[in-house]
């Protein structure tokens, strides 16, 4: 797989160091967008780990070159609705976006939405989420937590905690009269959404078309017969 990477921070980083492991190669590697990028290489996929205000301009740009786009970056989510639109009327446009590629995430995920079905039968019960990450950390709440919430809207409390080098830490608490329930899930290194991210890159280049987020993608049935 030949890759255009876009983020040189902290997940720019690992995804490179990784891709080179795996043996892809790299044709171009910058933080910030610049014809640099496109240049005369020809790259079959873009991953982008970098920042929400890129994130418009890099969709419109592989659109029109008709270049596969894995989206990694987070807190773009109110241009969704229009990007989303932009692509499903693009002819074999190819674009996955996920707030989060690890599989503990879809796990957890999956463990909230069984949770939420029966959740009208504990009137009594409150839920919470705290997610904790890096100081650096440009938005809050964090893409997964607002993912989670969409999975179980009775999430109506979101704390985030922006502290040290926390790779990422999402904390389910589910609170009832004299007994509790928490989730959690913990990223120990960035190595898991590098590793979900390439993985969805390749899925991506065997698509003729797919406009849609990592878990439609998932949910769609055509990720099947492919190990995560
Ligand atoms: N989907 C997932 O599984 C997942 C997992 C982890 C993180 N993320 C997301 O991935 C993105 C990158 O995370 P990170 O930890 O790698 O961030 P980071 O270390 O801060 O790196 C940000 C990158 O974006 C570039 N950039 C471009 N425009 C920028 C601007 N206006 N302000 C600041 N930076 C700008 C930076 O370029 P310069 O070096 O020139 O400043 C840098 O290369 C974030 O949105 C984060 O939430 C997603």
């Amino acid at each position: 797989m030949r890759l255009a990477i876009v983020g040189t921070g902290r997940m720019g980083h690992t995804l490179a160091t990784l891709a080179l492991q795996k043996g892809y190669s790299i044709a171009s590697h910058v933080g910030r967008l610049s014809p640099e990028l496109w240049g005369t290489l020809s790259v079959e996929v873009v991953i982008d780990f970098s920042h929400p205000s890129q994130v418009p301009a890099l969709v419109e740009a592989c659109l029109h070159r008709s270049i596969p786009l894995v989206t990694g970056t987070t807190g773009w989510y109110e241009r969704l609705p229009d990007l989303r639109r932009l692509a499903e009327t693009t002819p074999n446009a190819r674009w996955l976006w996920g707030g989060n590629f690890s599989r503990g995430v879809l796990l957890l995920k999956s463990a909230i939405r069984a949770i939420f079905q029966m959740w009208g039968q504990l009137s009594d019960w409150e839920a919470a989420l705290v997610e904790t990450h890096h100081r650096h950390k440009k938005d809050a709440p964090s893409g997964t937590a607002l993912e989670l919430r969409r999975h179980f809207p009775a999430l109506k409390t979101i704390y985030s905690l922006r502290l040290g080098e926390v790779v990422g830490e999402h904390r389910i608490l589910l609170s009832g009269p004299g007994e509790e329930v928490e989730l959690l899930h913990r990223a120990h290194d960035r190595i898991v959404f590098a590793e979900g991210a390439l993985w969805a890159a390749q899925w991506l280049l065997q698509q003729q078309r797919f406009v849609g987020s990592f878990e439609e993608a998932l949910s769609s049935g055509r990720m099947s017969n492919q190990a995560l």
